[in-house]
């Protein structure tokens, strides 16, 4: 079978950086592009972290263009109370060897739609912001999108607000666009990224497997230490490698067509993705939701992924 096509846009960040990495790691995937966003800190350390991240890998082939440095109506909040103000507390910053591509973020994703020859897979992993920019602006392209994958949401509990997933409360107007667009869409929430957590463990088993995997090992130390405190948890979930996990190996997380709607007004509820999980609206799926993960075959897949990358 010939590798899923894709274009990563993110938002840099510990689990996107993993997720980046289990990218490249993978024969089953072909990175064509990676974007960024404002989300976990502002776009300029989002789209350096991106640059160093493929540094790492050696594959400063990949081009990275930054896209939007806030939401599209509502202004920026950050997670850099979880990620450090670079975005990726834990190793040693270092200087990308280049700076990013001089095309937008939509201008990028445009690009590599028109000359793929074949339906690319968008996957977010941040706020939908750029995204949303997609559905608006390129209307005539949507038929070159086989799908739109995203980290974000949650069918029952936020993370961000007690409604709310982070993605998706930084910019629910950008999520409501991207979720009424009609392009077939895959969510993978809370309930299925919660499952998939690394612990110290786990880092000390990728320590010295190569640079990557020292690298997230440094990245780990961070994560983990900041869920452990915070939340009390044995380790930190790598929400944004799932969706690439997904793509790898479509029978790691079970999905399920539901009505999903996006709460873009409510104080208290803001963001939150209504997920009409028993279909008592009667309202059409608009996209495959994420329920369950096999946690120890994703695990399995990810460390063996990063330990065999440079
Ligand atoms: C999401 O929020 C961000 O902090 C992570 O990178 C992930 O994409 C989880 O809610
Ligand atoms: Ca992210």
């Amino acid at each position: 079978m010939s590798a899923r096509k894709i274009v990563l846009d993110c938002d840099p960040g510990h689990d996107d950086a993993i997720a980046i990495m289990l990218a490249c790691a993978s024969p089953e995937i072909e990175l064509l592009g990676v974007t960024t966003v404002a989300g976990n800190v502002t776009l300029e350390h989002t789209t350096r972290n991106a640059l160093r991240v493929l540094d790492l890998l050696g594959r400063a082939d990949i081009p990275v263009a930054a896209g939007r440095d806030g939401p599209l109506i509502r202004k920026l909040s950050t997670a850099a109370v979880m990620h450090g103000e670079s975005g990726l507390a834990g190793p040693l910053a270092f200087e990308p060897s280049r700076s990013q591509s001089h095309l937008t973020a939509l201008q990028l994703i445009e690009e590599v739609l028109r000359q793929a020859g074949e339906p690319i897979t968008l996957v977010a992993t941040g706020p939908l912001t750029n995204i949303a920019d997609v559905v608006r602006q390129l209307p005539e392209a949507h038929h070159l999108i086989a799908e739109i994958v995203i980290m974000g949401g949650a069918v029952e509990l936020g993370n961000w607000t007690p409604a709310a997933e982070f993605n998706i409360w930084v910019d629910p107007d950008a999520a409501k666009i991207v979720f009424e667009a009609g392009i077939p869409l895959t969510m993978i929430g809370l309930e299925v990224t919660h499952q998939a957590w690394l612990s110290d463990a786990h880092a000390d088993h990728l320590r010295g497997t190569g640079r990557a995997g020292q690298y997230v090992a440094e990245l780990l130390d961070h994560f983990v230490k900041f869920h452990q405190d915070r939340f009390g948890w044995p380790g930190a979930p790598i929400h944004d490698a799932v969706t690439i996990a997904h793509l790898i190996d479509p029978t790691l997380v079970s999905t399920m067509a539901m009505n999903v709607q996006i709460e873009t007004t409510s104080p208290l509820c803001i963001g939150r993705t209504v997920a009409d999980r028993w279909s008592v609206t009667g309202l059409p799926p608009t996209a495959k939701v994420g329920l369950t993960i096999d946690r120890d075959r994703f695990v399995t897949l990810l460390l063996s992924a990063i330990s065999h990358l440079a």
